[in-house]
C-alpha cells in the first residue's frame, strides 16, 4: 500500500527515475541479493516501505515471523544502503513502537520510556531496532537516515484479508458484504469506545516526500492527522460510505485494545506539513478502489 502510494506521489511530482522492487524481483530477507542490488543501482534516495505487516491477530500468532523478517529487511536494506554509499534514506516505523500506556497525544520523545503492548511486541521491537540502526549509521558514519512513524493507514492497495487486515479495511469489507447479503446487522469487534487515528495513504506519501525534498535529517517524526475518532464513529462513517443501512452491533466478547492512540504531530507541523484528506473523503476513495468490489 505505502510503496505504491510513494511511487504515485513521486511520479505526479515529475520524478522519472523511480526504481521499485517487489518480492519477485528481490527477496529482502536475502542479504547478499539486497547488497548486490543496492551496489548495482546506487539510488540517490531510498524509502523503506517493505515490511511484514498485519493486524493484531497476525502479529500475535506469527510472533517469530514478525520479529525475524522485519529485523532482516531493515538490517539488509540499511546496512546495504550504507555499503553502496546511499546517503539519504527514509525508514518507515509504526506508532506501535511507543509504550502501551504513554500519555496522549504521543510525542516522539516517549520512545523507550515504558513497556510495549504485548500482542505486537515482536513487531514493535523490530521497528525500534530499525530506528536505532538508522540513528547509529548517522552517528558513526554521518549518514542522513531518517525514521518516520505513521499512524494507522488506509487507502488503495490496502490488505482486505479478514484474518490479517487492520480495523478500517476489515470494516469496509464487512460492511460491503453485509450490504450485498442484505443483512440487518453488521458486527464490529469490541465496544466501539477506543479512539484511533487514521491517515489516508496518499497523505502519508506526500509527507514522506515533503521531508525528503527538504533534506530533513533530524530525529524521528510522527506522521498522522492529529485527530482521532472512536471505533463507533468510524464504523458509522464506513457504513454510510458503503451504503449499508442495517444496525451496527458491537461484539463485547472481543478485546478493545488500548483506549486511545493518537500521535502528536507538532514536530511534523513545525516542518511545514499537515494532512489534507478528511476521513470521510479518504473512506470514499478507499472504497472506490477496493478490490473486493470488482
Ligand atoms: N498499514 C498501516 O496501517 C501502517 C501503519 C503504520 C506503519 N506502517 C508501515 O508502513 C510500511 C508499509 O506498510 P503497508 O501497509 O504498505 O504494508 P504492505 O501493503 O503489506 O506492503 C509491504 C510490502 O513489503 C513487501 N515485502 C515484505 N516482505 C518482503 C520480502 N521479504 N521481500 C520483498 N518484499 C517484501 C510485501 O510484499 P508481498 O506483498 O509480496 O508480501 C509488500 O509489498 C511498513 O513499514 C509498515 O510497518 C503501516
Amino acid at each position: 500500500m505505502v510503496g505504491s502510494a510513494l511511487a504515485r506521489r513521486l511520479r505526479a511530482a515529475g520524478y522519472t527515475s523511480i526504481l521499485t522492487a517487489d518480492r519477485s524481483d528481490l527477496d529482502l530477507l536475502d542479504s547478499r541479493s539486497v547488497h548486490e542490488f543496492l551496489a548495482r543501482e546506487k539510488p540517490h534516495y531510498l524509502f523503506i516501505a517493505a515490511a511484514k505487516v498485519g493486524g493484531i491477530q497476525a502479529n500475535n500468532l506469527q510472533r517469530a515471523d514478525f520479529i525475524y523478517q522485519n529485523l532482516m529487511i531493515e538490517a539488509n536494506l540499511i546496512h546495504g544502503a550504507h555499503l553502496a554509499g546511499v546517503q539519504r534514506l527514509m525508514f518507515l516505523g509504526s506508532s506501535c513502537i511507543y509504550p502501551r500506556d504513554c500519555p496522549q497525544p504521543i510525542k516522539e520523545e516517549y520512545l523507550l520510556t515504558g513497556l510495549l503492548e504485548q500482542t505486537n511486541e515482536p513487531y514493535a521491537i523490530a521497528k525500534i531496532a530499525g530506528i536505532k540502526l538508522a540513528e547509529s549509521y548517522n552517528r558513526q558514519y554521518g549518514r542522513q537516515y531518517v525514521s518516520v512513524m505513521p499512524t494507522n493507514l488506509y487507502g488503495p492497495n490496502d490488505n482486505y484479508d479478514l484474518v490479517s487486515s487492520h480495523v478500517l479495511p476489515a470494516l469496509l469489507r464487512k460492511a460491503h458484504e453485509a450490504k450485498l447479503r442484505g443483512d440487518k446487522e453488521c458486527v464490529v469487534w469490541g465496544s466501539g469506545a477506543p479512539r484511533r487515528e487514521f491517515l489516508y495513504v496518499d497523505d502519508l506519501a506526500d509527507a514522506c516526500v515533503h521531508l525528503m525534498e527538504r533534506d530533513y535529517d533530524g530525529d524521528l517524526v510522527n506522521i498522522g492527522t492529529g485527530e482521532d475518532v472512536t471505533i463507533r464513529e468510524l464504523a458509522e462513517m464506513v457504513m454510510a460510505t458503503v451504503g449499508f443501512e442495517g444496525r451496527i452491533v458491537f461484539d463485547l466478547s472481543k478485546p478493545d485494545g488500548t483506549p486511545r492512540k493518537l500521535l502528536d504531530v507538532g514536530r511534523l507541523e513545525a516542518l511545514g506539513w499537515c494532512a489534507r484528506t478528511p476521513l470521510s473523503e479518504g473512506l470514499r476513495l478507499a472504497y472506490e478502489a477496493a478490490p473486493f468490489r470488482y
